[in-house]
């Protein structure tokens, strides 16, 4: 009881405070007290299965004291503070998302119930299943939502935690199966039950299914009932997403590793997990971060918090901002880049991407795609060829319409790789009409490690036609599950001669252009779709870098066979050197020797395969270099010539 006298005398004092330095202002939003004002602004609904999130600020906001939900570092883990400003939170107020709903009930107007009852139940939990267990209308419509701030809540902390364990695995399309007795069931065992069911009353209960991916499953595969042109159902279904299966099927589930493990990181010795009662000790804490690669939206949302009525503060945009750019910068995909042999005139480059996230990348919305970007420079810096420029007025140069083909092999200029899902209505026209969506035109986006043709839930998961006949699109030597795509760019340089460079990125675009236009295009006067236009056209709209690769190559490159061998050779003083491996073995690193047997200098494996200047150890005369591979060492001999 202390600690709640002391929470509540903290936000007067700095409101008090505030409101004399600030006289505009009911709070610093800069500061942990303005966030918690802000929570304070949370829904507090309650109702006969939900209450809303601000029922739990109470007890699992940030400590003043620091004592509570903090890590070890004494930073704050709250799950409020974390859950507020992420896409999840905010997708009953999410303006894309509506401007979409608007558009499927203009398109089809007798279904339109029936449309925004479908996407209510994923992105507005609360007030869906509320409705639809007490009796209320057959439908929960947008009108519905605008009017119930339980619905409004996104999903919400009791959107989540009152989800029973029956049937998980098998249950799609937002069909959660709700606990009837409010039963909140979280990560930890034995949670201590008292203050919070006497507050709330929800009863925290260990729940082992929260710890496995199944508790998402519901939200994050989503099939629709495909519909002809003119509105009739055909009677077959169309999976629009599956991140769920995609995961499924792959090494990740396998070793265990859940959607939990990378969506919520456990904090280090675990936390308090509530502010009151004050003698809680350390559990299993999961940290609520739900973060993916939506950081266009996130940011588009901060910069109109206030006309869509949002509650987080911008410093908890910016952390999820933040931890979203850093999932897809660290820990989402790798790029490598080798130079292979080519003819006379000809430079050639085999890229490899790597997959390391657990389900497609891109996943989720089918909006969602990744490109690269390939420029190769002359000695000079000047630019030899480029494909994947991407530009604010144009989008990625070179990409087709309605959709751009799968390559193995790129020789052109307008020729650019997508990982991207596009699909066809039941005429075979290209649509990014979900309820339309009949055939798959393209699916090559990076499947995860491990995932095979072989598995049970391939069907609903198929990579697209043309990358599944790719040898090299998540196989290698005949080997599949490598989640990984190698493909080969092959330039005409023309006349000429000497030292290039392959400079390589892979970029996300969550939102793009080409995607919304068509729902830009629908109603000039639908508000919903009027208002997403201006937030989308004010946006900054560039994509996001994932990943980047520069390695230097030659003209007249030749691919060793079995020998060993330093190209060019011998090298001028000041000239680039790279090694050429004889064969397949790794490369680890290596050290040079000059002709005296002295180890002048050490290099890394990018460095001898990327290009080192031996001149700078050797003035003149024969050196060698030692090569550490992952199988023995090689000794190769080069010289410099002044
Ligand atoms: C099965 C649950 C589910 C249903 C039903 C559902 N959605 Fe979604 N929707 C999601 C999930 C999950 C995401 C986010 C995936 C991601 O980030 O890539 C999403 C994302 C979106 C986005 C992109 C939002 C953004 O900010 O980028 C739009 C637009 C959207 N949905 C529209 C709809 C419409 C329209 C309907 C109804 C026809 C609908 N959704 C029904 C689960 C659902
Ligand atoms: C009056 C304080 C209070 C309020 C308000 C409160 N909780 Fe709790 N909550 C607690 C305490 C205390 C625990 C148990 C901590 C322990 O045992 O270490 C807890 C534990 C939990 C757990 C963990 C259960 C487990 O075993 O892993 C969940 C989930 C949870 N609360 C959700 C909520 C939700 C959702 C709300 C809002 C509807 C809420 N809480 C509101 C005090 C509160
Ligand atoms: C998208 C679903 C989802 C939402 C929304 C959500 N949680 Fe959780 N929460 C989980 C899962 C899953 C765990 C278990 C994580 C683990 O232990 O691995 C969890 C764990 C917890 C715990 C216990 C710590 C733990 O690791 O077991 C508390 C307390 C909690 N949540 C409170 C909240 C509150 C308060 C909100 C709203 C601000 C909220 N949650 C929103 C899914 C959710
Ligand atoms: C009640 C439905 C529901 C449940 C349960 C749910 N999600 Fe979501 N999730 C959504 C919706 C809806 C969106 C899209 C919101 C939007 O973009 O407007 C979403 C979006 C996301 C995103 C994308 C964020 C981004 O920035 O791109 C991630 C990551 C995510 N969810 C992870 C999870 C994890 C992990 C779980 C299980 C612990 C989970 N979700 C459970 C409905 C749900
Ligand atoms: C090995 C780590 C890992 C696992 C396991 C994992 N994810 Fe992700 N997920 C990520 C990363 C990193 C991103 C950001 C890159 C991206 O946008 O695809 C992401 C993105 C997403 C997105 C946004 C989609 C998109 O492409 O923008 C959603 C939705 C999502 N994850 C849901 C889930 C769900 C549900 C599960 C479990 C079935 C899951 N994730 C398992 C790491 C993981």
């Amino acid at each position: 009881m202390a600690r709640t006298v002391r929470v509540l005398l903290t936000l007067v004092a700095a409101a008090a405070f505030l409101a004399a330095v600030v006289p505009d202002r009911r709070y610093d939003e800069s500061t942990e007290e303005g966030a918690l004002w802000r929570m304070g602004e949370l829904c507090t609904v309650e109702g006969e299965f939900f209450s809303g999130s601000g029922k739990c600020v109470n007890c699992h906001a940030p400590d003043p004291d620091g004592e509570a939900l903090v890590d070890a570092h004494g930073a704050t883990v709250s799950p409020v503070f974390d859950w507020q400003a992420t896409m999840m939170a905010n997708s009953a107020r999410d303006p894309f998302w509506r401007a979409q709903v608007a558009r499927e009930g203009l398109i089809n107007p007798g279904h339109r119930d029936e449309i925004e009852n479908t996407c209510t139940a994923c992105h507005a939990p609360q007030g869906f299943h509320e409705a639809r267990l007490t009796g209320g209308d057959a439908h929960y419509t947008m009108a519905d939502l605008l009017a119930d701030d339980l619905g409004l809540d996104g999903v919400g902390c009791t959107g989540c935690h009152t989800i029973d364990n029956i049937g998980l695995a098998g249950r799609f399309n937002g069909d959660l199966p709700v606990n009837p007795e409010k039963v909140a069931w979280g990560g930890f065992e034995n949670p201590w039950d008292g203050l919070m069911s006497g507050q709330t009353g929800f009863i925290p209960a260990y729940g082992q299914h929260f710890r496995a991916s199944e508790v998402c499953t519901s939200c994050h595969s989503l099939y629709s009932h495909t519909q002809d042109l003119a509105g009739e159902t055909t009677g077959n279904v169309f999976f629009e997403q599956a991140t769920y299966l995609e995961w499924v099927n792959s090494d990740f589930n396998a070793e265990g590793v859940q959607c939990q493990t990378c969506h919520m990181p456990l904090v280090e010795g675990g936390a308090i997990a509530a502010t009151q009662p004050n003698w809680l000790f350390e559990q299993r804490f999961g940290r609520h971060h739900f973060v993916g690669g939506n950081s266009f939206m996130l940011k588009l949302m901060k910069d109109n918090a206030e006309a869509l009525d949002l509650s987080a503060t911008p410093v908890q945009f910016d952390s999820t901002i933040a931890r979203t750019l850093r999932g897809l910068q660290q820990e989402t995909a790798a790029l490598n880049v080798t130079q292979v042999e080519a003819g006379e005139g000809e430079v050639a480059f085999e890229v490899e991407v790597v997959n390391k996230i657990g389900h497609k990348f891109p996943s989720g919305y089918p909006a969602r795609l990744a490109f690269l970007e390939f420029v190769l420079v002359d000695a000079g810096g000047d630019t030899l060829f480029a494909s994947g420029k991407w530009s604010e007025a144009e989008g990625i140069a070179g990409r087709d319409l309605p959709y751009e083909p799968h390559h193995e092999v790129i020789t052109a200029a307008d020729e650019v790789q997508v990982y991207e899902f596009a699909f066809a209505d039941v005429s075979g026209a290209e649509t990014t009409i979900l309820e339309r969506a009949a055939t798959v035109l393209k699916d090559n986006r990076l499947p995860p490690r491990g995932f095979t043709s072989a598995h049970a839930a391939y069907d609903t998961v198929a990579i697209g036609p043309a990358a599944a006949v790719d040898a090299n699109f998540n196989r290698w030597e005949g080997a599949e599950g490598t989640g990984a795509d190698r493909l080969t760019y092959r330039v005409d340089v023309g006349a000429y001669r000497g030292t290039v460079e392959a400079r390589v990125r892979l970029r996300y675009v969550s939102v793009p252009k080409r995607w919304v236009s068509g729902l830009l295009a629908a109603s000039a006067d639908h508000p919903d779709i009027e208002a997403f236009r201006a937030m989308y056209e004010g946006a900054d709209r560039t994509p996001v870098d994932v990943a980047g690769a520069a390695v230097a190559g030659w003209t007249g490159f030749v691919a060793a066979g079995g020998d060993w061998v330093l190209v060019p050779n011998p090298a001028g003083v000041g000239q680039a050197v790279r090694l050429q491996p004889g064969g397949s073995v790794p490369v680890v690193r290596g050290v040079v020797y000059d002709a005296g047997g002295r180890a002048v200098a050490e290099l890394s494996r990018e460095e001898l395969l990327g290009g080192f200047v031996p001149g700078r150890w050797v003035q003149g005369g024969t050196y060698l270099v030692q090569v550490e591979t992952e199988a023995g060492t090689e000794v190769v001999r080069g010289a410099v010539v002044r």
